[in-house]
């Protein structure tokens, strides 16, 4: 990134799967930073983290830790960011949010920099990064909306235990293993089921509708975030035995009608998107493929049979990217890029 000033940086959450992928997008960009403070719970206080080829101590998170900062990313959780997020600002930094604490708050813009950058301003202290299967559906459905107008999403979501934090990789690993080895399986406590060898159909809490809360942000979000504040969506999110990367069948409805071919040519020169899609030499995009990677791979991009105007595709990217550390350090970008910090 090119700049001449520097900033003072905060990671809040640096030793969890995002914090540790904010600090390598921190790295991988050259992102200008003055000094850089990486922040945890007391459990992690004086681990030491690598950056740049140096090795950072973890502090403990208090109050005192947001003085001097002027861009923090936060990934420790709802509760932390509640708490801390007002405190940061307050001192003068600018917040890019991992968490679900502000999203739906009508003040706090939640940024997806390839379809509403427009909305941040130098106004913006506290800003929200979307749920990750949002991120990577709305990067992709953006250009077709332009071209044809959403009228009607409906999503199938199959996720990575990474999008649970650590212990949940952790999880799938010793359940492995325990089946493999014919071993006693672990009891889940981080996920809601036996994850090895298994589809679970539950992320999150349900809630009062039947849907869960994964599921409800995916509404939510997508309307905030493309201005569609009524747009209809249903969404099912699973959560699948793969370390890292959520893929997507998504169904999408539009006003007028659109090819597979248009929607094909729309995607390729899409920011953010890159299009694998050759079915015939068994090419389409694939959870291994798109880990580490900060783009989002669309494929199997095809005419909808039983809807006149419809198209479905498969949407593949990193949720520990795009999905979260890309975007969040994205927004940084932005806001720097733009003058505002
Ligand atoms: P710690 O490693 O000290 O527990 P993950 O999503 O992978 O579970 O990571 C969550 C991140 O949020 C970790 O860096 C974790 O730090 C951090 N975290 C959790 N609770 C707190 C807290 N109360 N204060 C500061 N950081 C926290």
């Amino acid at each position: 990134m090119m700049n001449s000033k520097q900033f003072h940086v905060a990671v809040v959450g640096a030793t969890g799967a995002v914090g540790r992928e904010m600090l390598r997008m921190l790295e991988v960009r050259r992102f200008p930073i003055a000094s850089l403070k990486v922040l945890a719970s007391e459990r992690s206080a004086g681990q030491m983290l690598s950056f740049n080829g140096q090795s950072i101590p973890v502090e403990r998170l208090s109050a005192e830790s947001a003085r001097g900062v002027q861009i923090a990313l936060f990934s420790a959780g709802a509760t932390v960011s509640k708490e801390y997020a007002p405190i940061f600002v307050k001192e003068g930094a600018v917040v890019v949010d991992n968490s679900s604490a502000w999203r739906m708050d009508p003040a706090i813009p939640l940024v997806v920099p390839e379809v509403n950058s427009k909305v941040l301003s130098k106004k913006s202290r506290l800003i929200a990064n979307p749920n990750c299967s949002t991120i990577q559906m709305v990067v992709a459905l953006q250009p077709l909306h332009k071209k044809a107008g959403l009228k009607r999403i409906i999503v199938s979501t199959y996720q990575s235990t990474s999008g649970a934090g650590q212990s949940a990789m952790e999880e799938l690993r010793q359940q492995t293993q325990a089946v493999l080895n014919k071993t006693v399986l672990p009891v889940p406590k981080k996920l809601p089921a036996i994850i090895a060898f298994n589809c679970v159909p539950q992320i999150d809490v349900f809630l009062e509708n039947g849907y869960t809360k994964e599921e409800m942000k995916m509404t939510y979000e997508t309307r905030k975030i493309m201005n569609l504040p009524k747009l209809p969506l249903s969404a099912t999110a699973v959560r699948v035995p793969v370390f890292r990367s959520h893929s997507e069948a998504v169904w999408a409805e539009f006003s007028k009608p659109i090819t597979a071919k248009q929607a094909t040519a729309l995607l390729a020169k899409a920011p953010g998107v890159v299009v694998v899609d050759d079915p015939a030499n068994k090419k389409y995009p694939l959870a291994i493929d798109a880990e580490g990677k900060i783009e989002t791979f669309v494929g199997r991009i095809r005419e909808d049979i039983s809807s006149k105007k419809g198209l479905t595709m498969w949407i593949v990217s990193d949720n520990l990217l795009k999905g979260a550390a890309w975007n969040a350090v994205q927004i940084a970008e932005v806001m720097i890029a733009k003058g505002y910090i």
